[in-house]
């Protein structure tokens, strides 16, 4: 990767993916996009709404780039809100995304996820490659953009590649409407109020990750021999299997009164229900070598230090 256009580049993880691929590449050689402009733009930015056909084409073809990440979307609990729309974006914005890939010939990255997964997944070391009959609009998209991808890397030969994310836990940007929210909500009224009332029920364990091992596993996979990728398109990838207690537990450690009630939101529970409890991400580890760095309780100690800092930072 050498020059990148990043979509949906003011969400959760586009905004901090930005910021790590500007150190990384060269502030000039990204990109950022959106549908919506930043309030403090920094950096080169385009106005892309992905639904329009030809947009992510002539953004790509003006800075001639070599690689797209594609993040635009509409994540699981507001797409179960508003399917059609979900699917316009899901499934509308990737195959204008794919199509660029192909018309210019470049690299490819998009994200799949555990909502890929449906109920009749094997729920506990799910593996790489298994029953995938979700039953969520945005498991429908996400299954549905998996074999999009192979089918542009096969058909036509795009360099196409992708994770299936778990839920990803970050200080930076709120998280954009998903079923895994709760787990980045904990943190901040862990530390304004003490006590967080979670409408996930406990034991209901998901898979986890620290933004900082997602934008590192990115980096890498785009970066990986691809003579040694067997799979190319949504890997599993993991760093922990959490249920909302575990994210109590670990918190209490740092701050010993926190205390966590129950108000369960059915339609959030039952999309977390039909998700997998623990994927396997062996397929990960051995094509591109994939490791977590961070475990719940190390995530938990940074989460509380940069909260603080950040708030402490917008209120001064
Ligand atoms: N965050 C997670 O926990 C998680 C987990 C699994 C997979 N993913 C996947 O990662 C990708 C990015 O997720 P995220 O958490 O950053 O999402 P987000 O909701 O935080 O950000 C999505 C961005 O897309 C933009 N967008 C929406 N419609 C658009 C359009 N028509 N054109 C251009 N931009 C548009 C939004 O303005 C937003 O900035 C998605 O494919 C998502 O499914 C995320």
């Amino acid at each position: 990767m050498k020059k990148i256009l990043v979509t949906g580049a003011l969400g959760q993880i586009g905004s901090e993916l930005t910021e790590q691929l500007r150190s990384t590449y060269g502030e000039d050689n990204i990109i950022a996009s959106d549908i919506r402009r930043p309030e403090n733009p920094s950096g080169i930015f385009e106005e892309i709404d992905v639904t329009k056909e030809k947009e992510i084409y002539e953004i790509s073809k003006k800075y001639k780039v070599d690689t797209i990440i594609h993040l635009a979307a509409l994540l699981s609990a507001k797409a179960e809100a508003f399917p059609k729309v979900a699917w316009e974006i899901n499934m509308g914005g990737l195959v204008n995304a794919l199509e660029a890939a192909k018309q210019l010939d470049l690299k490819f990255f998009t994200p799949s996820s555990i909502g890929a997964f449906g109920p009749s997944t094997p729920k506990d070391n799910t593996p790489q490659d298994t029953l995938q009959r979700p039953t969520t609009m945005y498991g429908v998209n996400k299954v549905a953009g998996e074999l999009l991808c192979d089918y542009y890397f096969s058909r036509f030969g795009v360099d196409t590649r992708g994770v299936r994310f778990p839920g990803l836990i970050s200080y930076v940007t709120a998280p954009g409407g998903g079923t895994t929210d709760y787990a980045v909500e904990v943190y901040y009224e862990a530390i304004r109020k003490g006590t967080y009332t979670s409408y996930i029920a406990q034991g209901t364990h998901m898979d986890m990750m620290y933004m900082p091992d997602a934008l590192n596993a990115i980096i890498q996979l785009m970066e990986a021999d691809p003579d040694r990728l067997k799979h190319r398109n949504a890997f599993n990838i993991t760093a922990m299997s959490a249920a909302p207690e575990h994210f109590a537990a670990s918190i209490c450690k740092q701050i010993p009164d926190f205390e966590m009630d129950y108000q369960v939101d059915p339609v959030r529970q039952g999309i977390a229900e039909s998700w997998p409890d623990s994927i396997n991400a062996d397929a990960a580890k051995e094509e591109w070598g994939f490791e977590a760095a961070y475990d719940i309780d190390s995530m938990t100690i940074d989460m509380l230090k940069k909260i603080r800092e950040k708030l402490k930072k917008n209120s001064a």
